[in-house]
């Protein structure tokens, strides 16, 4: 039933996106009335990198939509580099888009490029992550990632029965990519629900990392979400701090790239699943953390439906072209250092091994010949 309602949302969606795209090329002739100074029908859309998974659905998806709805779309990858998203995006301004859609690397890194965009009355959206330190950018829409956090920190007192006195446990926290807006709201959710716990002695950092505040996340961040520095991470701190017979209770990863380098280290270290394999934490509902969470490997996965994502900016996008009121539905939480940037958040899900089928399969998102099921 859910995968029925989804394809007849998506295909609601493009109908209603293609008959507005329709009136708005009749409008090409007084562009200006039509919300951005382009005259073609050409959006853009910038991704971070290919090496990350999620990306290339949140990329193939929304370009899919826009076609489908009559645009001509050019879409970016930029491999986690700074520079190449910058040249990418500077050069999708010159072909005079009418939007331009970016999921940044380093939303502090784009004010300069997005200077010429307002020139041109190019209206941009940040996609996922939000852009900093600029006026240029009109809307924003992501998921919640204060909540992300927190749905981790609450999996994690549930689990381990924290909030019944249980404990001390070991923790090894960790952080996304100290260049990601995102990273910092993830860790202040689940710190905001941990941290009571550490200063309890309830929870304890063998590895001494310094987090007097959810301000220290950086002390924790892993650059570039790579699963290989995760890895390498956590193979230091368990050879430096968990020696005789001291063993992992709980990983707090902050998304799935860094729990499949963890889970790696765990496995090379002896962990075994069932014996003393500990809880972890994860984010996005990566195909190989969705199997490893079936195997044991990993206890959960804050799911982020990315085709939800899509079909809101595809109407975002629709809305900004027609000239009509775009749909956001926070307008307070999400302040760049400019300004608040009118944001439409999404809710994220807790995905464990008991509802991978009834949410990502009977979704849609995955299909059971692809996770063995
Ligand atoms: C974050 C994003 C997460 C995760 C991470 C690494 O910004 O919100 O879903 O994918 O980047 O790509």
């Amino acid at each position: 039933m859910a995968k029925k309602l989804r394809v007849f949302a998506a295909v609601a969606m493009v109908v209603s996106l293609a008959a507005t795209t329709a009136c708005s090329s009749s409008r090409d002739e007084d562009s200006s009335s039509s919300g951005s100074g382009s005259s073609s029908n050409l959006i853009g859309i910038a991704m971070p990198t290919k090496s990350l998974e999620r990306w290339n659905n949140d990329g193939a998806h929304l370009e899919d939509l826009l076609k489908k709805a009559g645009y001509t779309t050019t879409l970016q990858y930029a491999d986690n580099k700074v520079d190449q998203q910058i040249t990418q995006i500077q050069n999708m301004i010159n072909q005079n888009p009418k939007v331009l859609v970016v999921a940044s690397i380093d939303g502090t890194a784009l004010g300069p490029a997005l200077e010429k965009a307002a020139q041109q009355k190019i209206k941009v959206i940040a996609y996922d992550r939000l852009i900093n330190s600029t006026a240029n950018v009109d809307y924003y829409a992501t998921f919640d990632n204060y909540q992300v956090g927190k749905l981790q920190g609450e999996y994690v007192v549930k689990q381990l029965g924290l909030d019944a006195g249980k404990g001390p446990f070991n923790l090894e926290p960790f952080a996304g990519s100290s260049d990601d807006n995102n990273a910092k709201f993830f860790f202040s959710g689940a710190w905001d629900v941990l941290k009571p716990y550490v200063d309890s002695g309830k929870l304890v950092i063998p590895s001494g990392k310094k987090l007097a505040s959810d301000a220290d996340w950086k002390n924790v961040s892993i650059d570039g979400w790579s699963s290989q520095k995760a890895q390498s991470e956590m193979d230091n701190r368990i050879n430096s701090f968990y020696t005789g017979g001291k063993k992992v209770d709980v990983v707090l990863s902050p998304n799935d790239s860094l729990a499949l380098g963890i889970e790696q280290s765990l496995e090379s270290k002896g962990y075994k699943v069932g014996a003393d394999w500990p809880v972890i934490t994860g984010q996005d509902a990566d195909l190989a953390n969705t199997k490893n969470i079936l195997a044991g490997k990993q206890s959960m996965t804050v799911w982020k439906d990315t085709r939800t994502l899509g079909d809101q900016v595809a109407k975002m996008v629709d809305q900004i072209v027609k000239g009509t009121t775009v749909e956001t539905n926070d307008t307070s939480s999400y302040n760049n250092g400019v300004k608040v940037v009118p944001s439409y958040l999404l809710a994220p899900v807790v995905v464990t091994k008991d509802d991978v089928k009834t949410k990502l399969v009977d979704s849609g998102f995955y299909t059971a010949d692809k996770l063995g099921l």
